[in-house]
């Protein structure tokens, strides 16, 4: 069995999008689900559906307390899912080529500190772009620079406003990246 965490800062529509295709594939589940927000709407959801489901501290983060809850349940990928925080060097070398991000742009156009949520979707629709999609990239210690497992685009229309493109990425999101996710997984 391959046990996959999550690490999301959010709404979570992509987290219940892994966990709920996740339910219907033999041979990898998701075993934990971890936010850096304690109100974050992936916790209830992740524990409607039966999972296991805590928020941790600025402090915890910091300490180690992550790591440790990671390898206590015995997580052989992490995903993030919507997650905000720059992964430290210590969970970047205790799981390394198995920490999976997705990025709501074709990286590297678009990426990079503070490029996240909106501000992505903004920078596409000022930048002029015809096209634009999302990455699912490995993490290592930069952000966004990782090895790419999967790109798919749409395109970007000229009345298109920021929420319009964020609205037909999020649709790309939510049918391909828990397939990658659990392609990965079961091929390790
Ligand atoms: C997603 O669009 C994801 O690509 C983006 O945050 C959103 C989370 O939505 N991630 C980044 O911008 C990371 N740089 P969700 O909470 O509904 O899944």
């Amino acid at each position: 069995m391959r046990r996959i965490a999550i690490l999301a800062s959010g709404t979570g529509s992509n987290a219940e999008c892994i966990m709920r295709h996740v339910q219907g594939v033999d041979g990898v589940e998701v075993c934990l689900v971890l936010s850096n927000r304690s109100q974050a709407p992936v916790l209830e959801k992740a524990q409607s559906l039966g999972i296991r489901a805590e928020s941790f501290t600025k402090e915890q983060w910091a300490s180690g307390h992550v790591l440790q809850l990671l390898c206590v349940a015995e997580v052989d990928v992490v995903v993030l899912a919507g997650f905000l925080l720059l992964v430290p060097p210590a969970l970047i070398e205790a799981f390394p080529d198995r920490i999976i991000n997705i990025h709501p742009a074709l990286l590297p156009k678009h990426g990079g500190k503070g490029m996240y949520g909106m501000n992505v979707h903004r920078a596409v629709k000022e930048a002029g772009d015809t096209e634009t999609g999302i990455t699912v990239h490995l993490v290592n210690a930069e952000y966004d620079k990782g090895r790419v497992l999967f790109r798919a685009s749409c395109p970007v229309l000229p009345t298109d406003t920021p929420d319009d493109i964020a609205h037909r990425v999020q649709q790309l999101e939510h049918r391909h990246f828990a397939e990658v996710v659990c392609g990965f997984a079961l091929g390790l």
